[in-house]
């Protein structure tokens, strides 16, 4: 496989809104991204994905744009998008764009013009379809709950599609001006200076020939719209484009990509992210589809570190010698993953969360960061369901209600898996609102910042951020990078429940990566003789013989000989 220039990098996800705000309206911006550039520089963090911060109506935070080459006034302008750009390259470190083309905003001209004129040539950009029989076109679900279908007002029995919430309009692939126009726009942007994208809900472009219904999958009578994905002209379709769109505009800028493709079909992995795939990379979502429920997500099963393990060992095995997935514990669509994956009361204890940050940071792959995790922060509380300002949240809430569930248990079970967990203010500091803003955050800070915040982490030893820190630089070490980014991939031990443990071997070196995620000591035969202990979460391991012996929730890397 030829190498490529992200490969060694470590990625940093940024979700504006709630990163850092610099004016006090409670809203985090660019400029203060900016104002952070260097605290992000000494993570170490190389390539920064930017969750959407184009011109929006934020009915879905972002994810609904109504002005593609717009940044919104809420988030800053052109200008200190140009000055971010040119104080990460200053840094040596990249900007990743949120590219959402699937759909667009409602508010978008292109839709308004097709409102004002569904037959005319901005109708043709979007999905718009007779009813049937006074109903809409087919019982689709949306993946925020209800028909993917509305009616368009003024119009007797015309519908058009949105997969997402009703704000969101499908935007029509098929048609060769839609897909002139996302190339045109991805150009200028690459252009601009920014170093790739993170292509948002992409599976969902390749749309079957024709709408049909699906057998109902629920009391509400409707089937999921992901049942679309698998049909043979959809899957065509989606190839072609993304085709289409690695040759016009990422390959010829030499662009970094990472897909949002959660439908992996081991047999497309190398279509995907293989030599000259359609995208650099794509994440591994293996772990956070584990113990989903088809009554929705409210009643999906929570995972054990063992699920987590088995899941992340099971995909590096599977990209060895394909391509590079990309691995996450959390994102701004995920609770945290200190909560999910960590048993209950072991979430907020800085041990474990070092134990799980060793065993994504050194896995196969390209490491993504999500703000905030580096200081370990967890899900928050949700008093009421008034408290959550998510659309998906929302729309499950009702979903659970509708299965039979009393109110408060409804709650408790979205709580558990909101997208609001991820969504709350990074925790700067101990001071007024984490020291996200001067102003009131436009959503509550976690109840504990006091506690965990960056600036009670910072150059001290032992914090998580700190030894999110020593992971990061052993990855980037010279000595080891050839054998922590390129090098093959061994699980061992695997049997053993509580403990994730993993041959990394490449450039002459072997190094064993254990990390005891359990309550309990633990002893590990070692798969050779041990050289040297590269570093440890906590103190150091217990070495006797052929036996690594582990303290609760301790990691090791251990040089082999
Ligand atoms: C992706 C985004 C999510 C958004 C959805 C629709 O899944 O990550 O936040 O709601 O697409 O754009």
């Amino acid at each position: 496989m030829e190498r490529q220039w992200w490969q060694d990098k470590v990625c940093y996800q940024i979700w504006p809104k709630s990163f850092k705000d610099s004016n006090g309206d409670g809203v985090g911006d660019i400029p203060g991204i900016i104002d952070r550039l260097d605290y992000l520089k000494e993570l170490g963090a190389d390539i920064l994905w930017l969750s959407p911060v184009y011109k929006s109506p934020l009915a879905d935070e972002g994810y609904d744009i109504a002005d593609y080459r717009g940044i919104d006034p809420r988030f800053g302008t052109m200008e200190d998008m140009e000055r971010l750009l040119a104080e990460t390259k200053r840094r040596g470190m990249y900007v990743v764009m949120d590219l959402v083309v699937n759909h667009c905003s409602d508010e978008h001209p292109w839709f308004q013009k097709a409102l004002a004129d569904p037959e005319g040539p901005y109708g043709k950009y979007f999905y718009f379809r007779k009813g049937k029989n006074g109903a809409p076109p087919t019982n689709w679900r949306g993946y925020f709950g209800g028909s993917v279908w509305s009616p368009v007002p003024g119009r007797e029995d015309l519908y058009y599609l949105h997969l997402f919430c009703k704000k969101q309009p499908d935007l029509d692939w098929e048609n060769p001006a839609v897909r002139r126009e996302v190339v045109e726009m991805v150009n200028w942007w690459l252009d601009k200076g920014v170093a790739g994208f993170r292509v948002d809900a992409i599976v969902n472009i390749g749309k079957p020939e024709r709408f049909e219904d699906f057998a109902p999958d629920r009391p509400d009578g409707l089937a999921d719209c992901r049942k679309m994905l698998a049909d043979p002209v959809s899957r065509q379709r989606l190839h072609a484009y993304l085709g289409q769109l690695r040759d016009e505009a990422f390959a010829p800028h030499n662009a970094f990509t990472v897909g949002e493709v959660f439908d992996t079909d081991p047999a497309e992995l190398a279509l995907f992210i293989g030599q000259g795939g359609f995208f650099s990379s794509m994440f591994d979502f293996a772990a956070a589809c584990w113990g989903g429920s088809p009554k929705g997500w409210y009643d999906a099963k929570k995972p054990g570190p063992d699920n987590y393990r088995d899941c992340c060992f099971d995909s590096a095995l599977r990209a060895a010698g394909v391509g590079f997935l990309s691995n996450i514990i959390e994102n701004h669509d995920e609770p945290r993953g200190a909560s999910r994956y960590l048993p209950e009361e072991a979430a907020n204890d800085p041990r474990a969360q070092k134990a799980l940050a060793a065993v994504q940071m050194l896995l196969p792959g390209l490491p993504f960061l999500y703000q905030g995790q580096e200081i370990g922060m967890t899900n928050t509380v949700f008093p009421s369901i008034d408290a959550v300002d998510d659309v998906n949240t929302h729309g499950e809430y009702a979903a659970a209600l509708a299965a039979g569930l009393a109110p408060g248990e409804a709650l408790a079970r979205v709580a558990r898996w909101s997208r609001d967990n991820a969504r709350t203010p990074v925790q700067w500091s101990a001071e007024h609102a984490a020291g996200f803003t001067a102003g009131t955050p436009w959503l509550p800070v976690n109840p504990n910042y006091a506690r965990v915040n960056a600036a009670a982490q910072q150059g001290v030893e032992g914090s998580v951020l700190e030894f999110y820190k020593s992971l990061i630089r052993l990855r980037k070490n010279d000595k080891y990078k050839e054998v922590l980014v390129w090098g093959g991939f061994e699980p061992v031990h695997q049997e053993q429940a509580g403990l994730a443990a993993f041959v990394r071997a490449g450039g002459g070196r072997r190094l064993l990566i254990a990390s005891n995620l359990s309550g309990e000591a633990q002893q590990v035969e070692l798969p050779g003789a041990a050289k040297e202990v590269l570093l440890c979460s906590d103190g150091a391991p217990g070495l006797a013989g052929d036996i690594l012996t582990l303290a609760p929730w301790q990691a090791a890397v251990v040089e082999l000989a």
